[in-house]
Formats: structure tokens, sequence, C-alpha cells
């Protein structure tokens, strides 16, 4: 199983310092994981992302199950060698995705069935072929399949039947990858579900944690779906107070700035969103003064760089916001616009890595309550 070290503890809130070691090495946490859906983050090279420092990626099981495949998959020898990416990666167990994105899936005890995209056929995802397909992929963490539901249902019941029954789905992947020899490099996860509803949270972190060593890690899933902050917020408090000291904690879907600084100071280790790579190619770039949309006619003639102090390849070029703006709307035209727009989700990438990278240096110095408020003021705050 993955080794998991804890270096340093804030005194006053339930951050931590971590450090995770998987069999393409070691990853720091608190971090953020950039999502390569199809097997690489939209614009950029594998080489690219790892020159960033990035230390651990997350691909989709539903979208490469569909393409390239299983069977070219496997052929390639697992999906670091197929996409040319050597380091850490953690792929979701596809449920998700096939609620989000599939009409027509309907989640029975078996599993989740739904009608091919391709085909059209009907087809089942049940929890053990989800881990199959994870070990063909390779990745170095791996995720139960789920059954979720969106944070803002009404209908309790649904909630507390999708809570049972990822628990009972969490044991058939357990006993599904304990038999498949690949325990020694691949890291099951749990994922905790419940809504927003406290008792529910409670109880299934409860059951979870029973399962604590069969699994690698826990997560926090069915959220970011429109609820109010203050009831995320407490929903991941509600996990990790009780969730066990010695293992990682991911808190999935996250990946607003504001959200992963608070989920930090709860104690979460991991998040994932695909929201700074998604917005970098609508022209959104991420700064420490809060977003910054290239779009708007005031940046045609800022020849500022997007951020002077940032160190990423983007900025310390000097590439213009003018620039940007002014090629940002027209990426379909030329490969050149491709190339300045990949520079947006560069910078975006190296954003979410130093907050996170600047909260872990902080826990360390003891100084991560001033860094909460800096942050924050220099974020809200008014810029002038
Ligand atoms: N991604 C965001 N939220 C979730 C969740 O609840 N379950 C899974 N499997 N993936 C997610
Ligand atoms: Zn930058």
């Amino acid at each position: 199983m993955a080794h998991f070290e804890l270096l340093a503890r804030c005194p006053t809130t339930r951050a931590r310092v971590t450090r995770i070691t998987l069999a393409h090495g070691a990853t720091m946490l608190p971090t953020f994981m950039p999502v390569a859906t199809q097997a690489a983050i939209k614009g950029l090279t594998p080489q690219q992302v790892e020159s960033l420092g990035v230390t651990l990626i997350l691909n989709n099981t539903y979208h490469l199950n569909l393409r390239p495949g299983i069977k070219v998959l496997s052929e390639a020898g697992g999906a670091h060698k197929f996409q040319g990416w050597n380091r850490n990666l953690l792929t979701d167990s596809g449920g998700f995705q096939l609620v989000s994105l599939s009409k027509f899936t309907t989640i029975t005890e078996e599993g989740a069935l739904f009608e091919s995209p391709f085909t059209g056929e009907p087809t089942m995802l049940t929890p053990e072929e989800s881990i199959s397909i994870q070990h063909a992929i390779g990745a170095d963490i791996i995720m139960q399949l789920d059954d979720v539901v969106p944070s803002l249902t009404q209908d309790r019941a649904r909630v507390e039947e999708a809570m049972e029954r990822s628990v009972r789905w969490l044991d058939r992947c357990i006993t599904h990858h304990n038999l498949s020899g690949k325990r020694a490099t691949q890291n099951l996860f749990a994922i905790v579900q419940g809504g927003l509803d406290l008792e529910l949270r409670d109880r299934c972190v409860t059951h979870m944690i029973q399962r604590k060593n069969d699994v690698a890690g826990f997560a926090i899933g069915g959220l970011s779906g429109g609820e109010e902050k203050d009831v995320f917020w407490r929903v991941v408090k509600q996990c990790t107070d009780k969730l066990p000291e010695d293992r990682p904690r991911y808190c999935m879907g996250i990946g607003f700035a504001e959200d992963l600084l608070v989920c930090v100071a709860l104690g979460v280790d991991m998040a994932d969103c695909v929201f700074p790579t998604r917005t970098a190619r609508f022209g959104v770039a991420l700064t420490h003064n809060g977003p910054l949309n290239l779009r708007l006619a005031k940046y045609a003639s800022d020849f500022e760089a997007i951020d002077s102090s940032c160190p990423c390849p983007t900025c310390v070029k000097g590439t213009s916001r003018a620039m940007l703006h002014h090629i940002i709307g027209r990426e379909t035209a030329a490969a050149q616009g491709r190339s300045l727009l990949a520079s947006v989700t560069i910078h975006n990438i190296v954003f979410q890595a130093r907050i996170m990278g600047d909260a872990r240096d902080a826990i360390m110095d003891g100084t991560f309550p001033d860094y909460l408020r800096t942050f924050f003021s220099n974020y809200f705050g008014d810029v002038g």
C-alpha cells in the first residue's frame, strides 16, 4: 500500500502537511490535482505538466473506457505509458460521470446501467468492472464505484439508499481489488456519501472506517452541486472529524481557491476539479486578487503579465494581458492562438499549485492562520 507520512500539523486548525509515496513517486499534500479527462490536460503535453512540478493528476475511467478503450490501454501497458505521464495518476471510478453525462443511467444494486454513447446498447458498470477497468488503466490511486445523488436532492430516502449502497459497493470493490494481486501498486480509496445530511454522513464514515485496513484513503463525494458554502463546509467537517489521521482525505470536485483553503483548514489533503483548466480555455486567469477575465475590453491595452510575481512560464516570459485578450475568442483560428490559450492553462495550474504549496509552507512554518487571512483579504479585498 501507499506510504503515508505526517510531516507537520497546524496547532489551531485541522490543516496538516503529509507525503504520500506511490508507485510513481512522492506527492506532497495538501495538493490540487489537475484533471486530464481524456488522458491529457487539454492543450498541454504531459511533459509540460511535469515540468510545472505537478506530481499527481486525475483521469476518468468513464472516458478512458470509451476511448481509447481498455484493449488499447492494456496493449499500451497502462495509461501512464499510453499518455507518456511518469508521475502519479488517480482514476475516478466512472459512476459520477455516468450520472452527470449520460441521460439514461439507472442505478440498480448490481451496478450502473447506461446506454452506450457509441452503440446505444444497454451496458452495465458494476463495482467489480470499474475496479477491473482501473486495474487495466494502472492508476496509482483508484476509486470505489459509488452511488452519487445530486447534493440538492430533497429525497432523504434516496440519499440514504445511495449512502448505504455505496458502502455495499465499497465491500465489493475491496473484495475484487484484494483478489486481483494489484494491491501492491494500486491503492483503493473509499468515497463517503450521505448528501448534505450530517447524520447520514456520520453513519457512512462510521461504516467506512471499519474497512480502514482495506483502503489507502478516504474521499468525500457528493458535494459541489450548488449547495451553500456553509452547508458544504459543515459536511466536510463532519467527515474529517472522524476520518482516521493516518489516511489521506480527498474532497472530490473542489477547485475554487477559497474552497480549497477552507477544506485544507478542515483537514482535507487532496482535491480535484476541471475549473482551473476549463476556465482558462474561456480566457479566465486566476490570481491572488481574484480571477481576471481576459476577454474584458479593459485588458486590450494592458501590457502587464497576468501576475508579475508568478513563476509560471507564461508570466516569466512576460506574455501580456493585452496579447492574451487579443487572441482569446480567436482560438480556433490559429495554432498560435491555441498555444497562447494553453499558456493561460499553464498559469492556472501553477496558480493552484502555488496556493497549495504556500499552504504547506505556512503549515510547516506555523503561520497557516496568517496565510489564510492574507490570502482571503487579497482575494476578496478591494484591489483598487
Ligand atoms: N467527482 C465529484 N464528486 C464525485 C462523487 O461523489 N463521486 C465520484 N465517484 N466522483 C466524483
Ligand atoms: Zn503565471
